[in-house]
């Protein structure tokens, strides 16, 4: 036996409490029973967005909102400015390309945030611009945009939005989206939200909406004018049929989010980040991040370790799942994923597992030195005694 362990951002973790509610006998989504569920969910949804606006609920992975985001906001010969300092940056770009929208890059070093002076430049360069597109957490560099210094950037510009890939910090970070005057929030399943993959989520301010008036570019599926009239209150169903049973499962996770409330689950996703920082730190691995996110913690493997096979040993030898690097950090980092259903103890296990497998591949190590950095930033969250 070998028993597994998966510390990557997405998918992650699902909490025994959400498998088992989603065990339950299927029920049909044109419903009262389904119907209320539904509602019940997206309130609870729009509360972790803190937003008046509503959260529409998509069957997709966190792409599809993506998608859904330009192809509802623009038409095709429109401009739209975009943060590419990573893998998921980058896709913004090529969406935009294959709907014939003209994607004005930023291009950023991965692992650095983008700088606001850059997105402003990028703005008055293109005031026609129908907005910025960024990421909040860029998961392949686990990385921190500062998207609400965006948002400010784009809050007097008329017709131009803050269109935020929150797929990865959406439940990890306090990002009030009606507060930070973010017009556009995305989020997926299988990450902070604690579920299997397969369902998206999007909200709209009311500036956004206005702009799906004169959008022009195709879309049937994801047609956001359509789920909000079938997703809003009094309807509480979806266009096409829903991923019912991730719904449900969701259902699940917001309460299990409510019991633990909002600031403590903040508190909780920081602390965790700051462990693997420090336990990584200690082990003499340096981080891919110069802002680094509370969601994952990215890390070069030492010289001479070759981090494709370190990564591939650690699952496949240990059982212990992290994500590699992507692109020109394969094979050079590995990603320790903290957000959704992680405490304490994964990451100690995290840092146990990275010694060891340091250690197998003939890398000098002491081992427990990783361990002890993180325990000691970990033991905060739990109260003194005596
Ligand atoms: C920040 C970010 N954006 C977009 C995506 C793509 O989402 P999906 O794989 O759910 O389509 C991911 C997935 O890891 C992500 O982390």
């Amino acid at each position: 036996m070998l028993k597994q362990y998966l510390l990557s951002p997405g998918p992650t973790a699902v909490p025994e409490r959400v498998l088992l509610r989603m065990a339950h006998p299927m029920i049909h989504h044109r419903t009262p029973q389904f119907s209320a569920i539904f509602a019940e969910t997206k309130r609870m949804l729009e509360q972790v967005y803190q937003t008046s606006n509503d959260a529409l609920m998509l069957a997709s992975s966190g792409s599809g909102a993506m998608e859904a985001a330009i192809t509802n906001l623009c038409s095709p010969g429109d401009t739209i400015i975009y943060v590419n300092g990573g893998k998921f940056g980058e896709r913004w770009g090529k969406i935009a390309a294959k709907y014939g929208v003209n994607a004005v890059e930023i291009k950023v070093q991965w692992g650095d945030a983008v700088e606001v002076a850059a997105v402003e430049a990028a703005l008055n360069a293109n005031p026609a611009a129908k907005g910025v597109f960024l990421q909040a957490s860029e998961t392949s560099t686990t990385t921190e945009h500062p998207v609400r210094e965006v948002a400010r950037l784009t809050a007097n510009r008329d017709g131009c939005v803050t269109v935020v890939d929150a797929i990865t910090a959406l439940g990890v970070i306090d990002m009030p989206m009606d507060d930070w005057g973010l017009d556009v929030v995305i989020t997926g399943s299988q990450k902070a939200l604690m579920l299997p993959p397969g369902l998206a989520m999007i909200a709209l301010s009311d500036k956004a909406w206005a702009l799906t008036e004169s959008a022009t570019c195709p879309n049937f599926y994801f047609d956001l004018v359509t789920e909000r009239k079938n997703q809003q209150a009094g309807k509480d169903t979806t266009a096409w049929t829903p991923a019912a049973s991730l719904v449900i499962g969701l259902n699940e996770v917001l309460k299990m989010m409510f019991e633990e409330g909002l600031d403590n689950l903040f508190a909780r996703h920081a602390l965790l980040a700051k462990a693997a920082r420090a336990g990584v730190a200690a082990l003499g691995m340096k981080p891919v991040s110069t802002a680094p996110a509370s969601s994952a913690t990215g890390a070069f493997v030492p010289e001479g370790v070759d981090g494709g096979a370190f990564v591939k040993y650690l699952r496949d030898t240990m059982g212990v799942t992290f994500a590699g690097g992507q692109d020109h950090l394969k094979g050079k980092i590995i990603r320790i994923a903290h957000l959704g259903y992680y405490d304490v103890f994964d990451i100690t296990t995290a840092m146990s597992a990275i010694e060891i497998a340091l250690n197998r591949f003939g890398h000098p190590v002491q081992m427990g030195a990783g361990v002890a950095a993180a325990q000691t930033v970990l033991a905060e969250r739990f109260p003194a005694q005596g």
